[in-house]
């Protein structure tokens, strides 16, 4: 048999809960196959025993579905950190002390980006691990506004700064340091300075996740920022209505320039459930995030509402997972922190 086919037939086992394959995931290794018999590695990092089985299961079906008679699995444990020496010279260093490093973006403005970044944030916080949140929305930050934050980062020796803390996260956000009246004029020049220091001269201390909240599209602060620092991945924000544009695509293709997985595609304001009678509206087009991820073969991480209490969370300086987190919609951003820790750990 070819290995066309052998691949062909792992690419139709999905990750579970995802629409992308092991494949795509990076999940298999050392293939040997010779006539009917096939040996493979999987490469699995920290999953759950039960999602093991079940992609174990799957890719033996899949290749005895295929004609394979022998089919031989092993499993490679992934280590977390490479080894010493072992990092690719060009390779942008990481954030001392952060473990994941992600970047929440978007095609274009207003499409809730700020507001799932904090959500996220906050579920994974409330899954008990350590978070700090960079606001690098260096035109429109938000921070000051979904987190209720109005105090100014102290410096520290050497002029690091410290981050402000509120509901347990870390946060850092030029709107800290402006006042109102002053104006936000940067050139590329002074933006690649700032997005650089803040995220190393930033005492960030020891973090499970730093949620990097960015400006919408691909200019300078995103540019600079897949240039400088080693991201996890990057979960990318959409309305329904701007599937059609090429924004998606085009940030997406950042990404994978650079080598930085895109973890997934979040659509925002998707659907607007009626707060008296239930009735679901669908008040845009629909299925638009659906089609995106099949496209862009990354997984759709959540369809979130448009909902009256997400808005008024966030502009009361409290993000709704910590405001109502017993709501529906704090759920799904609960069940987004959920896929996200298991696809980067
Ligand atoms: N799911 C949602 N339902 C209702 N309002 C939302 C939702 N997501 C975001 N918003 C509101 O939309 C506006 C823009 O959101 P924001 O997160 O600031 O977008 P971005 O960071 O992409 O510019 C804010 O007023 C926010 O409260
Ligand atoms: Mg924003």
């Amino acid at each position: 048999m070819s290995e066309d086919k052998l691949k062909s037939l792992l690419e139709q086992v999905k990750y579970p809960g995802f629409n992308k394959d092991v494949v795509a995931f990076g999940l298999i290794q050392n293939v040997k196959e010779s006539g009917k018999s096939v040996e493979l590695g999987v490469k699995f990092s920290s999953e759950k025993e039960e999602v093991r089985q079940e992609i174990l299961s799957n890719i033996e079906k899949a290749l005895r579905g295929g004609g394979y008679e022998e089919v031989s699995i092993e499993i490679v444990q992934a280590s977390a950190q490479p080894a010493p020496g072992t990092e690719t010279p060009e390779a942008p260093p990481s954030i001392p002390g952060v473990k994941y490093t992600i970047a929440v973006a978007s095609g274009k403005g207003g499409v809730g980006k700020s507001t799932v970044a904090a959500n996220l944030a906050a579920a994974l916080r409330k899954q008990g691990h350590s978070v700090g949140i960079l606001d690098l929305d260096v035109f429109g930050p938000s921070l000051p506004i979904t987190m209720g934050v109005h105090e100014v980062p102290k410096v520290l020796e050497g002029n690091k700064l410290e981050p402000v803390r509120k509901f347990d996260m870390s946060l850092m956000s030029l709107g800290f340091l402006l006042t109102d009246s002053s104006p936000v004029i940067w050139r590329g020049a002074m933006v690649s300075k700032m997005v650089t220091q803040f995220l190393f001269d930033v005492n960030w201390g020891n973090l499970d996740y730093l949620i990097l909240d960015l400006p919408p599209g691909t200019g300078d602060v995103q540019l600079t920022l897949v240039q400088r620092v080693a991201l996890t991945g990057a979960v990318i924000v959409t309305t329904p209505q701007d599937l059609a544009l090429k924004d998606v695509e085009r940030g997406a293709n950042m990404f994978e320039k650079v080598d930085t997985p895109v973890l997934g595609i979040i659509e925002n304001m998707s659907y607007h459930v009626c707060t008296n009678c239930g009735h679901v509206s669908q008040i845009f087009s629909t299925g638009g995030g659906d089609k995106e991820s099949t496209r862009l073969n990354v997984p759709l991480l959540a369809k979130i509402p448009l909902n009256e209490e997400i808005m008024k969370a966030g502009e009361n300086g409290e993000p709704l997972v910590i405001h109502l987190p017993e709501s529906e919609a704090a759920q799904m951003f609960r069940d987004v922190a959920d896929k996200l820790h298991e696809l980067v750990s």
